[in-house]
């Protein structure tokens, strides 16, 4: 049964050498020894890099017509980390893997097919997609079910907007959505450490809220390869591996499609992942999280209460209303 929480990256391949220098010799100072640095995603890792100076961020700059900050101010997580420190087992297990193994990943040109019971369906290419679109930039909270959590700022387009194009029928109960399989340019895909192609689903209504997102950038620029480049799924109020990367296919289905991390362990990740302190993991609680980057000596990283929904219960708890959500987690 695999695990999303690897404790295989080096703290050297997603810190700035400086602060994992000095991290080291406190470490030694506390007698702690290498092996209690090298455990990734614990609580009790070191939290990866804390750059607050300028960075550059590659690629095209997109332009953005509206900005909204989602997450109440709070801080942002530097680019690096947002980009360092990553789940997209198509490039590997580790958290640094993806930004160290993506670099031949070609996500132009790109087609997204479109399926199941729309008016509408066939393939798309990504320009198509996104014609007449309004490109919003939304800060998110963003929490991963390993316990850790990130603010970003994604640049994207409400996902309903996009839905409602193909006109869906009343038989479209759900959206499932699928990565594209690309073994020549995803290393990870040669190992089966899940049943690939990623794949993962919303209900429509869940699909259809305006804060769902599907997102062609972050921080004002093209979406980074390891992120999901061209075009991922942004849902805040979900666990983050809701968040398919690389879509290459939208389907409109009838029934609770099946996702990847549901058919891996279902009694540990369900179809609707809700941030919920209330249930935990079975290996481990979700009642606080490690906010990525913070200041730097921290060793344990910013530990805060989880909030329900992720801090978007205003907005979507309705959609659940008379849902058991410790059946329905
Ligand atoms: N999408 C694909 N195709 N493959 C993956 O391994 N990992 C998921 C999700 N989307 C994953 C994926 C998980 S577990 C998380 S936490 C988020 O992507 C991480 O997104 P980020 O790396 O941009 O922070």
């Amino acid at each position: 049964m695999p695990k999303p929480c690897r404790n295989d990256v080096r703290p050297s391949a997603i810190t700035p050498e400086p602060v994992y220098r000095q991290r080291r010799e406190l470490l030694k100072t506390l007698a702690l020894g290498a092996t209690a640095l090298a455990a990734g995603c614990s609580s009790a890792a070191a939290p990866p890099a804390t750059a607050t100076t300028a960075e550059s961020t590659p690629g095209k700059a997109l332009s953005v017509s509206r900005k909204t900050d989602n997450a109440g101010g709070e801080a942002q997580t530097s680019y690096k980390d947002a980009t360092h420190y990553n789940n997209y087992y198509e490039f590997g297990t580790g958290k640094g893997d993806p930004a160290e193994t993506s670099g031949s990943f070609h996500p132009q040109p790109w087609s997204v097919e479109i399926a199941g019971h729309a008016e509408q369906t066939g393939h798309f290419s990504l320009e198509d997609l996104l014609k007449g679109q309004t490109v919003e930039e939304r800060i998110y909270r963003m929490r991963c079910v390993e316990g850790w959590s990130m603010v970003i700022p994604w640049d994207g387009i409400a996902l309903g907007d996009l839905l409602k194009r193909f006109k869906p029928t009343s038989q479209a109960k759900y959206v499932a959505f699928t990565t594209v399989r690309r073994p020549a340019e995803m290393p990870g895909l040669n190992r089966p450490v899940l049943d690939w192609p990623y794949r993962e689903g919303l209900r429509i209504d869940e699909a259809m809220h305006p804060l769902a997102i599907l997102a062609t950038g972050m921080y004002g620029h093209e979406l980074p390869n390891q992120n999901g480049a061209p075009l991922r799924l942004v849902v805040p109020w979900k666990y983050g591996f809701k968040g398919i990367k690389s879509i290459v296919k939208i389907d409109f289905v009838e029934t609770q499609p099946k996702t990847i991390w549901n058919d891996a362990g279902p009694e540990e990740y369900g179809f609707y992942s809700n941030v919920n302190p209330a249930v935990d993991h079975p290996r481990w609680s979700q009642k606080t999280e490690r906010r990525i980057g913070g200041d730097g000596l921290n060793l344990f990283g910013n530990r805060i209460e989880t909030k329900p929904f992720n801090g978007y219960a205003e907005q979507v708890a309705s959609l659940y209303a008379g849902m058991d959500l410790r059946k329905n987690f």
